[in-house]
């Protein structure tokens, strides 16, 4: 199968100023779908060196005019191990439709994709049929490691003054043997400075998306990716069940409200980005009525680790001026990380499904991973670093 085209005769736009050092002017086989989203599809393709890439297709409109290319570009400019890398990148007009492919750095699944394979596998692992599929969260030192790259990737691309906009789970690419963390899709990215004008707020996956832009700020900054770092962090936690799983957007700041307990009034101005008037002053009343924070046990998430717990509370504090930015989030993982995590005293065991007397002679984490991703066994299916000419 040859995707239409990529083939130099019909690649008018970059093409083949770009693409002839990836031989892929010849004709680009499609070796399967990877994944397809709002605005494209994503292809895992070859090369006839053999060389594996992943092929983003999406229909260019006129409004978003070429903005994921620029902001991919950008934030790949400097090549950073926790952010997808941009090869190349060209538009083809295709009939009446322009279309825009992105080629990238072919990576395994995304990080959604990782949990709902390991807590099916550890379900299937799980003596007890009663676990069913299970929510099981990831172990705790890959939970950390995926953070910690996502964080990475987030102190790089903060450091350009792009916020991402649409961080979520779909939108971290995996590697999970060695545990690499890449974020990817740049399509809802912006260019963010301190003084710039407001931006738009509809915008981060509901489930994800941070308390100022639910409360409508188009003052935001780059600390609205840090609290969708929590969210994943939190999801990653609960055995990929979303932390926060609201209905609409007033019903996403409940959730998060009955969870976080209420807002003080120094919290709600920072996120509106300025103090109460008359006439909004009655609406704040209600994120203001005393509440308590409930333990995240409540909403049935395991036991976490002290650390993990005043890791995620720091990730996902209301008041964006005292949340932490990706870059102190990043220090204070590697704090944490130096004293070994404490387990705190429980009247309930943990939730983790029971491990087959027959299987606990080999170590069930690699068992699992093996098992989520097969065709890693074979090293010669992994996609090939590229080498370029210039
Ligand atoms: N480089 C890649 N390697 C492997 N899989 C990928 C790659 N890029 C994307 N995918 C897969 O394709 C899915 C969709 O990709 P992407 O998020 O870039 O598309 P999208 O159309 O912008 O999606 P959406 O608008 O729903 O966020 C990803 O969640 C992932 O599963
Ligand atoms: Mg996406």
């Amino acid at each position: 199968m040859v995707l239409p085209g990529i083939k130099s005769s019909t690649s008018p736009v970059g093409g083949p100023d770009i693409i002839p050092q990836f031989g892929v002017t010849k004709g680009m086989k499609v070796l399967v779908q990877l994944g397809s989203g709002s605005f494209g599809r994503v292809y895992k393709v070859q090369n006839e060196a053999e060389e594996v890439f992943a092929l983003k297709k999406s229909k260019l409109n006129p409004k978003q005019i070429e903005r994921e290319a620029e902001m991919t570009s950008l934030a790949s400019r400097d090549a950073h191990p926790n952010v997808i890398l941009l090869h190349a990148q060209f538009s083809v007009q295709e009939g009446n439709d322009k279309y825009q492919y992105l080629l990238i750095e072919c990576m395994e699944m995304n990080l959604g994709q990782l949990m709902s394979r390991h807590s099916e596998t550890m379900a299937e692992f799980g003596q007890d049929k009663a676990w069913g599929r299970a929510h099981v969260p990831l172990p705790h030192d890959v939970s950390n490691k995926l953070l910690h790259g996502i964080l990475s990737g987030l102190t790089h691309i903060h450091s350009l003054f792009i916020t991402h906009r649409d961080l979520k789970p779909a939108n971290v690419l995996v590697h999970a043997r060695n545990r690499v963390a890449k974020i990817c899709d740049f399509g809802s990215a912006k260019v963010i400075k301190p003084n710039d004008a407001g931006s738009s707020t509809y915008i981060v996956s509901r489930f994800y998306r941070a308390p100022e832009l639910l409360l409508d700020s188009t003052r935001y900054d780059q600390k609205i990716d840090v609290w969708s770092a929590g969210c994943i962090f939190g999801e990653m936690l609960n055995g990929g069940m979303p932390i926060f799983p609201g209905q609409n957007s007033v019903d996403q700041l409940v959730q998060i409200i009955l969870q976080k307990g209420s807002m003080t009034m120094t919290d709600v101005e920072s996120c509106v980005g300025m103090p109460p008037t008359p006439e909004n002053r009655a609406a704040w009343q209600s994120l203001l009525q005393p509440r308590p924070a409930q333990p995240w046990s409540a909403r049935g998430m395991p036991l976490l680790s002290e650390s993990d717990e005043r890791l995620l509370n720091s990730l996902l504090m209301y008041n964006p001026d005292t949340r932490p930015s990706a870059d102190e989030a990043c220090s204070m993982m590697v704090s944490h990380a130096s004293g070994a995590p404490t387990r705190k005293a429980s009247t309930t065991p943990p939730r983790q499904p029971r491990v087959s007397s027959m299987r606990r002679d080999r170590d069930p984490k690699t068992q699992i991973l093996d098992r989520i991703l097969p065709q890693q066994r074979s090293r010669s299916r992994e996609p090939h670093s590229i080498r370029t000419t210039k």
